[in-house]
């Protein structure tokens, strides 16, 4: 046997059910603001990740999966999917027109070589959007609020928007002065991380979570002291926008991202499950201005997000999100008595199939309840039996396994009535349908 690479999990059955639904709900809501979808290569030049997420961050100090190809290049397996993106609209030129903004969306897996725990793995996936050749505040809202509605139709209803900027680059190196000074007289006594982050990237010491460091933290400078004009408004308007559309949100003046492309807004949705599990970030993002100019294009600016998608499952795990929306059962369990019947049955399977009925057949169990405890398994709401009777007189027996009622049906009837049997959505009256999961039989008058 052997086992799973550390921090690596299989996602199969049921479980992979759940982040398909995830991520065609996302998917859909994407393409409705019109992001289109890009596929990047998983794995990178490392210089990529060196030049966009920036060697003072710990992602690129700590957790990159690198090595050197056979040509002796050091490649890695990408940390995140911002940067290949990027990487990707310059290379093929769709800055080139100046048709802006280029709104991309993608799914996919990333890694990072963190310590695996409750919502933290080494290989994860991701599904963002960067939204790039942005000039004004509606570009930063929009992506804020597709990410909260993508929330929001997956069921999460107390999310928390954490939100803060990180001004322009001018703002940002008065604001990094002001921390160096005010650090130069407490880094002695904090954390090694912080004494690492001190000397090069100070700003990352705010997102420290040392205890006994987030006193030293709590006072320093904030940064809205050393916001340039242009800044304060630019955030001011994003505020008042979300606002406007009734999103709530906290500013938080310690959130500075473990990211360096950053820069004006950043924010972070956290949710705390009913069970009081808090995941850390479910969605985070922000704003950057040099982060295309960097991977070689020209100067413009961009703003996206990215979800975790396992946060998201084990968050909706945890909370029933799952109840009624994924119906991982069959319409149809057809059970063949005999060897007779089994090609006669392998035939009605797929004649069911074809129309749609979601069906399976037992051709490997031979006793009655067998089959019915394999048809309870597959969590089928009807069993269709067939023996050598039924297909002499082409009349069937259908089981509605749920109130073990029994009814006979003709051959010429079969599909009509299933059709009746199972419909959900438009034409029945019942509220479940909007689930999928009505079997009543009551059609709208
Ligand atoms: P990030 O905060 O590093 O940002 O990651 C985004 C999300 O990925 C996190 O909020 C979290 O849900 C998930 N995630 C990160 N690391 C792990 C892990 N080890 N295990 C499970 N889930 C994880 C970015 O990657 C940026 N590229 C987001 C962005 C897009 N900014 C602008 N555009």
């Amino acid at each position: 046997m052997y086992t799973l690479v550390k921090g690596t999990n299989d996602v199969i059955l049921n479980e992979a059910e759940k982040f398909s639904y995830i991520e065609n709900m996302l998917y859909n809501l994407a393409s409705l603001y019109n992001f289109k979808e890009f596929r990047t290569p998983i794995l990178e030049y490392s210089e990529l990740y060196l030049r966009s997420v920036g060697n003072s961050s710990d992602i690129v100090r700590k957790e990159m999966y690198s090595f050197y190809d056979k040509a002796n290049r050091s490649v890695s397996l990408r940390p995140e999917i911002t940067a290949g993106v990027i990487r990707s609209m310059v290379n093929n030129k769709l800055f080139f027109e100046q048709d802006f903004p280029v709104k991309a969306f993608y799914l996919g897996p990333c890694f990072r070589y963190e310590r695996p725990q409750k919502g933290r793995s080494r290989q994860f996936t991701q599904f963002g959007v960067e939204c790039v050749g942005v000039d004004n505040y509606f570009r930063d809202c929009e992506v804020i609020i597709l990410a909260y509605i993508c929330l929001k139709f997956l069921g999460f209803d107390t999310i928390k928007l954490k939100i803060n900027t990180l001004g322009d680059r001018k703002s940002r190196e008065d604001y990094k002065e002001a921390l160096r000074k005010y650090f130069s007289l407490h880094v002695d006594k904090m954390c090694d991380d912080c004494k690492e982050r001190y000397k090069l990237n100070v700003l990352r010491i705010l997102d420290c979570k040392v205890e006994d460091d987030k006193k030293i933290v709590e006072d320093a400078p904030k940064i809205k002291e050393f916001l340039s004009d242009e800044s304060k408004l630019y955030f001011k308007n994003i505020l008042k926008t979300l606002d406007e559309y009734d999103i709530e949100y906290e500013v938080d003046d310690h959130l500075v991202r473990g990211l360096d492309y950053y820069s004006d807004v950043v924010f972070e949705f956290h949710y705390t499950s009913k069970k009081g599990v808090d995941y850390g970030a479910i969605c985070a993002g922000g704003h950057y201005d040099e982060l295309v100019l960097e991977l070689g294009g020209p100067r413009i600016q961009g703003v996206g997000f990215a979800f975790g998608i396992e946060r998201l499952v084990s968050i909706m795990n945890d909370d029933n999100l799952f109840d009624n929306v994924i119906n991982s059962g069959i319409d149809l369990f057809v059970m063949p008595l005999g060897e007779n019947a089994k090609n006669y049955s392998f035939y009605l399977c797929n004649l069911l199939r074809n129309n749609g009925f979601k069906t399976e057949i037992c051709f490997e169990s031979k006793k009655m309840n067998q089959m019915f405890k394999k048809a309870e398994r597959r969590e089928a709401k009807y069993a269709l039996i067939i023996g050598d009777d039924e297909i002499k007189s082409k009349v069937y027996k259908l089981k509605n396994l749920n109130t073990k009622e029994q009814i006979d049906v003709e051959d010429s009837k079969l599909i009509e009535t299933l059709d009746r049997l199972l419909s959900h959505g438009e034409d029945c009256c019942c509220e479940k349908c909007a689930s999928n999961k009505c079997s009543c039989n009551d059609k709208k008058e």
